[in-house]
């Protein structure tokens, strides 16, 4: 008697046992999955299309992505296009064109860059990264400069 009460005993510690261990589990998987992002490659993407260049008004910027990062596509007021990757070379911020200033502008910390992204006043230390643009059937394209 005493022998088959202690296999039972036994067989639902063992049963909570695993339940308990089961609910931790499912509360710590999600956590570790959440805090360990997945690998993802870097992008691989070499060329996108924009759009047409009617449709880019003069005197302005758009940002678009390319890969996984931001870039920005200014047409100047005279209607020449340049892009370079929109992230500010001081803390990683997303920069802006400015009409008013006809400049590159970061809001985080007051950064300017000029139109050919040289960085001219603020706290950047280094110019934006410049990406290549080609029209190719009025379509305007935006590529990693070579
Ligand atoms: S992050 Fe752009 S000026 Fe500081």
């Amino acid at each position: 008697m005493g022998g088959k009460n202690r296999s039972r005993r036994s067989f639902l510690n063992y049963l909570l046992g695993g339940g308990v261990t089961a609910w931790v589990g499912s509360i710590i998987y999600p956590v570790i999955r959440y805090l360990v992002p997945p690998k993802i490659a870097e992008s691989t993407v070499s060329s996108i299309k924009i759009g047409k260049l009617d449709d880019i008004p003069l005197d302005s910027g758009q940002i678009f992505k390319f890969g996984r990062k931001p870039g920005i596509l200014i047409r100047t007021p005279e209607g020449e296009l340049k892009a370079f990757h929109a992230i500010c070379t001081h803390l990683d911020c997303i920069v802006q064109y400015r009409p008013d200033m006809e400049r590159i502008w970061c809001a985080c910390h007051n950064g300017v860059y000029d139109l050919q992204g040289r960085n001219v006043s603020g706290p950047p230390p280094t110019p934006l990264d410049p990406f290549d643009v080609r029209i190719k059937n009025d379509e305007v394209f935006i590529s990693r400069r070579s």
